[in-house]
């Protein structure tokens, strides 16, 4: 199976509009968010934060194409307050997509961009829902630090796992 992946372009606001919501919509309890959220979000919201996340040097989303077809997304954040220190966050793959190593390759593609900005350290949270996603962050070098915060959206918990880049 081919894909590709590329970072976020300032005029994919639509595009990455279509495929965040697909993610909430079909994987509600991975998420700190939700679809009724932003839903809600105007275009312009969208298109101001592709540009953001296609310009910044503190943060970028990376989307995966099967031929035209985006297919997953993966986003990278600078913490503000502790040097060297990124988040992962987004992180997702289409259904039917899922298995043949695109999250493996969007992982990667976000961490080599981290390292690229001086990053150090790179810092997600996932839920006790996303074990398909745990299993992914632990064969990726990621440990659990033993940090937990209930989700702000559903009864499931959050987990907080870290690794060195
Ligand atoms: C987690 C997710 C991104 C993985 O995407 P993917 O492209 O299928 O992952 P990959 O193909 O790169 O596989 C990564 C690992 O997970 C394993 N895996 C993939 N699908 C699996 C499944 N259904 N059951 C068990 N393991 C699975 C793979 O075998 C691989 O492990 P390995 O390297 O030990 O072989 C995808 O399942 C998803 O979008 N889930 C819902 C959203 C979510 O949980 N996001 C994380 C938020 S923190």
């Amino acid at each position: 199976m081919s894909f590709s992946i590329r970072r976020i372009r300032p005029d994919d606001g639509a595009l990455s509009r279509g495929i965040r919501l697909r993610a909430l919509s079909t994987d509600p309890l991975s998420f700190g968010s939700t679809y009724q959220a932003e839903a809600a979000q105007e275009l312009r919201f969208w298109s101001e934060s592709a540009k953001r996340h296609a310009e910044s040097e503190d943060c970028a989303i990376f989307i995966a194409f099967q031929q035209e077809e985006p297919v997953g997304l993966v986003r990278g954040g600078r913490d503000a307050t502790r040097p060297g220190c990124f988040f992962v966050h987004s992180m997702w793959v289409a259904p039917e997509q899922r298995g043949h190593g695109i999250a493996s390759a969007l992982l990667k593609r976000v961490e080599d961009w981290i390292a690229s900005k001086g990053g150090t350290t790179a810092e997600l949270m996932v839920t006790d829902a996303a074990s398909v996603a745990r299993h992914l962050y632990e064969g990726a070098g990621y440990v659990a630090d033993g940090y937990t915060e209930p989700s702000k959206h559903s009864g499931v918990v959050e987990h907080r796992m870290r690794k060195p880049l």
